[in-house]
Parts: structure tokens; C-alpha cells; sequence
């Protein structure tokens, strides 16, 4: 029997408690899947402002924050994840995470987040020794999590608690490095040596991610596809050399579908179930959707689109492509929140075709089940997609994904080709260029499929029949976790 393993992850954000993208829910499904594994899985993150009273738990230890010299006081609380029991430590300070928003305002970032950060991850290092429960891993999520990794291979490389324990950093998304200028660094408590171009420091800036890239024992990212883009100058966010210097070490590891709460025959949130057996319910879901959204109930083909609205997801392409798919009668449903610029420009196409194209502008979870179960396709023009769940969640739910080819899209979307269908393998619509005109064509190769019902039921339902659980991916990282406790440091 494999050796069970005390994981700490170490991420800035966990659903249900606080969210504002994937990287949520993978911390939460990922988590639950490991200790169904049988390993003792805690999760580390900031006690927000936002969090829910009632999942507050207690605080069981003092925490401090040696800033090298400055030393901040904060508290460590203790409580579990609601639904799956994962024990949750958090960390508390009222200036640093008593704020209304997570990482900024609407207008900006907090500038003092390096800050805030370092905070999270001393406070950690300080107080988890007093508790006894000592990590075979800790798992770093995203940049929030980044100076976790730095001062675990720094400044607490000798300490007796510590020492030993392996690093695995996860980068869900490149574009967010935790960037900042120079004369903050000082405020982090990080040695100075650190600051140079080989670790910490990017164009004058520092840069967190840049720093755990080069220390974590092993890293990883949501797909093999997207290890494989960054490092690349076209996807690489300015630190392709870096990761690409540590190619051996990077590994991609698709995320899953947590089945519990995306599943077509058991879904509160969907007008009737169906399955790949049983489709019928899938009907009642579209028109479910189509009166919801005020749209006709009319049997034309309608898209959907799940999304944060930035320039990494491609809306800005679709909107130029739309109009004239919408004029020949195609409906759309767009869900989504972010860019105040892309949000206008939505809404904008949909005063002109009020028949045709329905926004909700927000974040609903129900109303994601309702678009993901009712929609024919599901539009995912993404200039990069670290790994996307959506695209998953529409798979299950007999939802075409008419995808651009990158990053994750890649690896989970069978293109439609003459063979592919001849096959049986196609499970959507795939496109490259990062352009308007590659998307209309996309939707119109969608269009066309949609008319010819068989060739639409048989793609239906190679995508229906596709296991993107979580075990697989919960397997791969136990697997990694094993390798990296067993010899106690860097797989390259
Ligand atoms: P990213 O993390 O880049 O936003 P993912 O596809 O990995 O992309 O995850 C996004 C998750 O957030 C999906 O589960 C999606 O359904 C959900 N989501 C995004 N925007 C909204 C929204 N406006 N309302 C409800 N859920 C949303
Ligand atoms: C990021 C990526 C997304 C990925 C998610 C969870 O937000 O943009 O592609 O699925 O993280 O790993």
C-alpha cells in the first residue's frame, strides 16, 4: 500500500468560501479527491473579510511575521471546508485581509499585496510547528502562494521543523506573476540576496512567481499542453527561459470535473436530467435557458459562454464575429463579469439584437448549470487557457465546445475533421488563429453541424462519454508528492 501523506496546500482562494475563477474550485475538488485517497489534506489560506462567519472556526495559536526585523501580529484559526470536512487553517489579520475585496477594488490592486502575501505565508511558517502537524508536502498554488515556496527554500532552509519538506508549485495561470516595484521588496521580509535577475527580480520589478519558479523542489501546471506553451516566447509571460531551465522539473496535470456538483442526471439546478443514454432532457433544458434569458424558444442554434470577461478569454474576438451570425439567427448567452470596457461592448451587441443575444453581467452559479445543460455549444475563444473547467462541464452536459486549440482546450477537445467523425473520436469544434474571423467560422462549421442532427448526437455523445474525474489528476499528484517525500527534494 502507497504511503499516506500529510499535503499542505497553500492558495489564496477555495470555493465554496471565496472564488473568483478555477482556481477555487480545483483547491476545493482537488483537496476532496486526495483525502478520498486517504491522505490527511489541509488547506491554508487568508481569513477574508468576505469568508462566512460560521467557517471561521477558532483560533488555536498566535502567528507572527518576521518581516526581517518589523514583526506583524496575526492569528491562526482552525475550521474545515464546508461539504468536504478538509481541515482549513487561516490565517487572520484585519488590516491586511479585513478588506472588501480579495486582491484589490474595482479600480486597482492593493499595492501593499507582496505584502499581504508574505504575511499569509510567515504567519504559516511561524505558528504550524506549535500545532504538530508536520507536512510530507506543501503544495503552492499560484502566485498568492509563491513567497510560501520562496522562504521555505530561503530562510527556513535549517529549520528544524521545516527543513526537508518539499515544494510543488502549481502555476494556474502565467499571467499573474505578482509583480511589484522594486522598493517594495524590502516590505516582504525575503533576503535581499534573492533580488537579482537569476530569482527574484524580472525587468527591475520583483516577481514572485519568478522567485518560487526557480526554488520550488517540483512544478506543475493545469495541462500538458500549457507546460509545454509556456515555455515558449508566444505564451511564456516573459519567463519562458526560466521555465524552460526547468523542463525536467514541470509537469502538466489536467484538472477534473468534480462530479458531485456537475452531473447532467443529478443537477438541482437544471430543468430536467438527461444522460448520454437518455438525452431527451436536454430539450426542456434549452428552452429552460431560452425563456430564463428572455430569448425566443424558437429552434435555432444557440451558443453559450461562461466566462470571466479579460482579454485572456477572447470576447473581444467573438463580439467582433457575432453580429452577423446573430443576424442570421443564431442565439446567444453570455454570463460573465470583469473588463468594465468588454462589459459595455457586450451589452452594447445585445441592445442591437435583444432577440438574439442575452448577458447577464455578475457571477451565478445556478444560472452556469442552466447555460452549461441548455446551451447546443459552448464558445471558448481563449487567446490561452491554462487548463478551462468549463469546456469539461459542457462535454458532460452534451454541450459542443467550440474551443481555440491551446492549453488545456487542446488537450481536452477532439477536433471535428472528415476522420474524427468517421471515428466517432470528435467532441467539438476547434480553431488557431486568434482572430474574429477564425471564430465566425468556427460557429458557422458549429451552425452546420447542428443542422445535420446525426453527425450533432454522434459528437454529443463522444463528448458525454469522456471521464475527466478527479481521480486520474488526484492520482498524478499523489504520485508526484510520493516521488518528491521519498527522496526529500527537487525532481530536477
Ligand atoms: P478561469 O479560472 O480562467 O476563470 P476556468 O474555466 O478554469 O477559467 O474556471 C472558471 C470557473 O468559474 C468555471 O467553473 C465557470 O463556470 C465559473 N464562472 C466564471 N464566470 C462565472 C460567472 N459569471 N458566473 C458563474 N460562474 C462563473
Ligand atoms: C486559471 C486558468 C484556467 C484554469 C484554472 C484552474 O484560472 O485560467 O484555465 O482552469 O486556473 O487551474
Amino acid at each position: 500500500m502507497k504511503k499516506k501523506l500529510n499535503i499542505l496546500f497553500v492558495v489564496s482562494e477555495v470555493s465554496p468560501l471565496v472564488s473568483t475563477g478555477g482556481l477555487a474550485e480545483v483547491a476545493q475538488a482537488l483537496s476532496s479527491s486526495l483525502r478520498d485517497r486517504g491522505h490527511d489534506v489541509r488547506v491554508a489560506l487568508p481569513c477574508y473579510h468576505q469568508l462566512p462567519e460560521e467557517a471561521r472556526g477558532t483560533v488555536v495559536s498566535a502567528c507572527s511575521a518576521d518581516f526581517g526585523g518589523r514583526r506583524v501580529r496575526g492569528a491562526l484559526r482552525a475550521s474545515s471546508l464546508p461539504g468536504s470536512g478538509v481541515p482549513l487553517y487561516l490565517v487572520e489579520h484585519d488590516g491586511y485581509f479585513g478588506r472588501q475585496g480579495v486582491y484589490g477594488t474595482a479600480a486597482h490592486e492593493y499595492p501593499d499585496n507582496a505584502e499581504r502575501f508574505c504575511f499569509f505565508a510567515l504567519s504559516l511558517l511561524d505558528a504550524l510547528p506549535r500545532g504538530g502537524w508536520r507536512p510530507d508536502v506543501v503544495h503552492c498554488h499560484d502566485w498568492h502562494a509563491a513567497p510560501m515556496a520562496v522562504f521555505l527554500r530561503s530562510r527556513w532552509l535549517g529549520d528544524p521543523f521545516w527543513s526537508g519538506v518539499p515544494v510543488v508549485f502549481t502555476i494556474h495561470n502565467l499571467a499573474f506573476q505578482g509583480r511589484y516595484p522594486a522598493e517594495r521588496f524590502a516590505a516582504t521580509g525575503i533576503p535581499e540576496e534573492l533580488f537579482n535577475d537569476r530569482c527574484m527580480r524580472y525587468e527591475g520589478d520583483m516577481n514572485l512567481m519568478k522567485g518560487a519558479i526557480r526554488l520550488a523542489d517540483a512544478l506543475t501546471t493545469v495541462s500538458p499542453r500549457y507546460a509545454r506553451e509556456i515555455q515558449t516566447l508566444d505564451y511564456g509571460a516573459g519567463l519562458h527561459n526560466e521555465l524552460a531551465s526547468r523542463s525536467e522539473g514541470l509537469t502538466g496535470i489536467l484538472n477534473g470535473v468534480d462530479t458531485s456538483l456537475w452531473n447532467p442526471e443529478r443537477d438541482p439546478h437544471i430543468a430536467a436530467p438527461f444522460s448520454g443514454k437518455h438525452p431527451e432532457g436536454k430539450a426542456a433544458c434549452k428552452a429552460d435557458l431560452q425563456r430564463a434569458m428572455g430569448l425566443p424558444v424558437e429552434d435555432v442554434p444557440l451558443f453559450g459562454l461562461v466566462t470571466r470577461l479579460y482579454w485572456q478569454k477572447g470576447v473581444d474576438l467573438l463580439l467582433d464575429a457575432l453580429p452577423s451570425r446573430l443576424a442570421e439567427g443564431a442565439q446567444c448567452v453570455l454570463l460573465g463579469s470583469g473588463d468594465p470596457d468588454l462589459e459595455g461592448r457586450v451589452m452594447e451587441v445585445s441592445g442591437r439584437f435583444p432577440r438574439n443575444l442575452a448577458v447577464r453581467l455578475g457571477y451565478d452559479a445556478a444560472l452556469s448549470h442552466r447555460i452549461i445543460a441548455g446551451s447546443d455549444f459552448l464558445l471558448m475563444p481563449s487567446r490561452y487557457e491554462p487548463c478551462g473547467l468549463t469546456q469539461m462541464y459542457a462535454l458532460a452536459y452534451g454541450t459542443v465546445p467550440v474551443v481555440r486549440r491551446t492549453g488545456g482546450l487542446y488537450d481536452t477537445v477532439v477536433p471535428l475533421n472528415t476522420r474524427t467523425l468517421g471515428n466517432g473520436t470528435a467532441t467539438g469544434v476547434c480553431f488557431i488563429p486568434q482572430t474574429a474571423g477564425a471564430v465566425g467560422r468556427a460557429m458557422d462549421r458549429a451552425a452546420a453541424l447542428w443542422t445535420d442532427k446525426d453527425a450533432l448526437a454522434r459528437v454529443r455523445s463522444a463528448g458525454m462519454a469522456r471521464d475527466f474525474s478527479w481521480e486520474r489528476s488526484a492520482g498524478e499528484y499523489a504520485s508526484l508528492y510520493g516521488r518528491l517525500a521519498g527522496r526529500g527534494g527537487r525532481v530536477s
